[in-house]
């Protein structure tokens, strides 16, 4: 009988993590969960007695924590999602997003071919392409990037790291995602991501000033974000290895009155003004046929989906408190 594969997910507590973490369960992988739980440990409860999943409470900025577990585990793969996320997070803290981002991410890389680690997949963000020079464009994973916040920038220089700076002869295969804007219901469900805040504002029966109506952005939910990383890891290493794949569907470009536009159909009287400040420099519309012709992803949730259940969430009190700062990175 062969070994069932196992894999490390760094910031395997957090929004993405989590329900990445209980599709690899699902799909037979041994999965090892490094997070030093910045926002709380719940999120890991529910798979705390799976036989197949195991916790390392550890930072990956701590060479040692990374050590750990590879000397405990035979690592095939690792999903690197641990990060400062976000450009609010990012300029706040802004040293510890250089050492998590950059320093603690390299060593990782580092640690990881030294102990012939097969695949790693990165998670990157289409924030990478900034602000369109062409508006009535799309971009693809070959146009310039033009980073416009810290957080871009390290994302940009990290993937630069992977797919262009280290040795290519060894085994190790690196593969950049680029996604989209995430929303939708995860066991650490985030309400500082447009969609999600908006709807759980609206659904409250609060008032919502928006700004930038007009900037596009490209969305996708977090469950196709974990099906993507599960396909990655499936697909022959020559299709992934070295290679970077933006993570949505082109349908699922928005601008942001377009969104308003989505949730009024399912809370009719919501309140939204609009405000003139544009202050967000980034405005892209992404293009995502490679990840769709070369690996066979297709989407299965739409934004009226998140829509849905974020109302759902918050019309049946699933959350105590939506409010809480834990469900916002900042
Ligand atoms: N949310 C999005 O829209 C989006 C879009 C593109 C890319 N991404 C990327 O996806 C990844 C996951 O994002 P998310 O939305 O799940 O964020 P999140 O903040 O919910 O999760 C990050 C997790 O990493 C952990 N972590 C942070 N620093 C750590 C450290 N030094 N050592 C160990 N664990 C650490 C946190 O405790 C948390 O559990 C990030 O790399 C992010 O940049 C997110």
């Amino acid at each position: 009988m062969t070994r069932s594969k196992s894999i490390l997910v760094t910031g395997g507590a957090g929004y993405i993590g989590s329900p990445l973490v209980r599709l690899l369960l699902n799909n037979n992988y041994n999965v090892i969960t490094l997070d030093n739980l910045m926002f709380g440990g719940e999120t890991i409860l529910g798979v705390w007695h799976h036989p197949n999943f195991r916790f390392v409470h550890g930072d990956i900025n701590n060479p040692d924590d990374i050590k750990t577990v590879f000397d405990e585990y035979k690592i095939d793969a690792v999903v690197h999602l641990a990060a400062i996320v976000g450009d609010p997070a990012c300029s706040r803290f802004s040293e510890m997003a250089h050492k998590t981002n950059w320093e603690g991410s390299v060593n990782l890389v580092e640690q990881s071919i030294e102990n012939n680690v097969e695949r790693f997949i990165f998670a990157s963000t289409c924030s990478n392409y900034g602000k369109m020079s062409d508006p009535e464009s799309y971009v693809t994973e070959s146009s310039p990037l033009s980073p416009v916040s810290l957080y871009a920038e390290l994302k940009v220089k990290f993937e630069n790291f992977i797919l262009n700076e280290i040795d290519q002869s060894t085994s190790f295969c690196p593969t950049a995602l680029r996604f989209a804007t995430v929303y939708g219901v995860s066991p650490r469900v985030r309400f500082d991501l447009t969609v999600n805040e908006f709807t759980k504002e609206l659904a409250m029966g609060r008032s919502l000033e928006v700004f930038g109506k007009d900037f596009w952005r490209p969305y996708c939910h977090v469950y196709d974000f974990a099906r993507a990383m599960l396909l990655v890891l499936k697909r022959e290493k020559e299709k992934v290895a070295y290679n970077v794949f933006n993570v949505g569907s082109t349908e699922e470009n928005y601008q942001k009155q377009m969104l308003i536009d989505e949730i009024k159909e399912q809370i009719p009287h919501a309140k939204v003004r609009y405000i003139q400040k544009n202050e967000d420099p980034r405005d892209y519309r992404v293009n995502f046929d490679k990840i769709k012709n070369e690996l066979g992803f297709e989407i299965t949730q739409r934004v009226a989906d998140g829509i849905k259940e974020i109302k759902y969430l918050i019309d049946h009190k699933v959350l105590l408190n939506p409010d809480d700062p834990k469900y916002k990175n900042v």
